[in-house]
């Protein structure tokens, strides 16, 4: 089987690696890549980006399942026109993607099928949401409609926050097309968790849970990032909340959208958080893997993925059943100068030599230049590392990270510390 991977980060390297450890499957593509999957012995790097190009590059070297990454080029209907060229890919349609491209869309879609979320309006007007936070106080969350990068959400704790917020959005077009509207919810207080599962239009198989940390520094502070460092499993998400979100958020999701017309194929992941009563809320929607979540997921996930995404594809989902190793896994993300704001690029990168099976160094932002390795994406590396503990996994991981030198490296040396606790 040949297979072609979408996309260029962490997740991507993390995809490829696992599925080229499946019997199955003679060669693999990704494209773009990066570095990291460049330098893989089994792993093609393919310079395209385009939709047409990639079509008829899957046509000529009879790609048999194409898997896709990151959320834009779902949004912009590749699964769709794949689909029209009778090749086969895993992923949502762009009328399922919009659970993530639009807000909007996924608040009043969860809305109307009683899924529990945060209180919201929309706007697009600025002095409607001016007026909407002057009758609503900070604590207040501002949200860009479309698609930002994990960037367009401001916690606001403060009115002034919150107004400027609304301004930088709907006047300035911080986030141009994606800020034309926008959604102000109701802040939620609790701790938060990732919970991604595959489905193929009606069988749902979920993955083990996992913990993301979001804001760029130490003990959650700092601005929200694409993500700085993830466990799994997560302690948060006990069998009884791993219930509550199936019955109160998955199912009812893949359902109502089957409901409405639109079936979803592909990774549904959904944002979750839990309060001190063990109520959950669901905080967004994402219709694919997260980053960094992927890589210490399939760090610890057993048998072949190539299999269960190419059942998933093609309808077949029904009994399939994925292991987990007893293990905890963790990844922590070293990021580049100034990430989130102005990422500083182009710096040569040092890797340790690291040969136990245990840790691994999936690359993100890294591209291969005259036989040098170089910085090239915001989030640049993240460190894996498995063990019987989190805590066994987690001193696995800063002992790999603090050989791995690059120029401005950033990373938060808490990962993995609310679970401990
Ligand atoms: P989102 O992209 O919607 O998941 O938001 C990014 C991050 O902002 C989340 O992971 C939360 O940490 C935070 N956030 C989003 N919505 C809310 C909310 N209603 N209340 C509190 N924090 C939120
Ligand atoms: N790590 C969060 C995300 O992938 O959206």
């Amino acid at each position: 089987m040949n297979v072609l991977i979408i996309g260029s980060g962490g997740r991507e390297h993390a995809l490829a690696w696992k599925i080229s450890q499946s019997q199955e499957v003679k060669k693999i593509f990704i494209a773009p890549g990066n570095g990291g999957t460049h330098l893989e012995n089994n792993i093609e790097n393919i310079n395209l980006t385009d939709i047409e190009d990639l079509i008829n590059f899957a046509i000529k070297q009879k790609i048999d399942l194409t898997v896709v990454g990151p959320e834009a080029p779902l949004a912009n209907g590749i699964v769709d026109s794949f689909k029209d060229n009778n090749l086969t890919i895993f992923g949502p349609t762009k009328a399922a993607a919009q659970l993530e491209s639009s807000k909007e869309f996924s608040k009043e879609f969860m809305a109307r099928h009683n899924i529990p979320t945060a209180k919201f309006a929309t706007f697009e007007n600025s002095l409607s949401a001016h007026e909407y936070i002057n009758n609503n106080p900070a604590p207040i969350v501002i949200k860009a409609d479309g698609l930002a990068s994990g960037k367009g959400v401001v916690v606001a704790m403060t009115d002034k926050d919150a107004h400027d917020a609304v301004d930088a959005m709907l006047s300035d077009k911080l986030f141009g097309n994606a800020g034309t509207k926008i959604i102000i919810e109701e802040f939620l207080v609790g701790e938060e968790a990732s919970f991604i599962v595959i489905c193929d239009g009606s069988t749902i198989l979920p993955l083990d849970s996992s913990q993301d940390h979001k804001r760029l520094l130490d003990n959650d502070a700092g601005p929200n990032t694409g993500g700085m460092g993830a466990y799994s499993p997560a302690p948060l998400v006990t069998d009884e909340i791993n219930q509550k979100i199936m019955d109160q958020v998955i199912t009812p999701t893949i359902e109502g959208m089957k409901k409405e017309g639109i079936e979803f194929s592909g990774f549904l992941y959904a944002g979750i958080i839990v309060d001190a009563e063990s109520n959950i809320k669901t905080l967004e929607f994402n219709c694919r893997m997260g980053d960094p979540e992927t890589q210490p997921i399939l760090f610890r996930m057993q048998g072949d993925l190539f299999s269960v995404l190419y059942k998933a594809a093609k309808q077949q989902l029904h009994g399939i059943e994925i292991k987990w190793e007893d293990e905890h896994a963790i990844t922590i993300v070293m990021a580049c100068k100034n990430y989130p704001t102005k990422p500083i690029l182009g710096n040569e990168i040092e890797l340790p030599d690291t040969k136990d099976k245990n840790t691994f160094i999936f690359h993100a932002g890294t591209v291969l230049k005259n036989q040098k390795l170089l910085t090239s994406g915001g989030r640049v590396l993240g460190i894996t590392a498995k063990g019987e503990t989190l805590e066994i996994a987690k001193n696995k991981a800063y002992s790999v990270l603090k050989k791995v030198k690059f120029d401005g490296a950033q990373f938060r040396t808490d990962i993995g510390k609310k679970a401990l606790n």
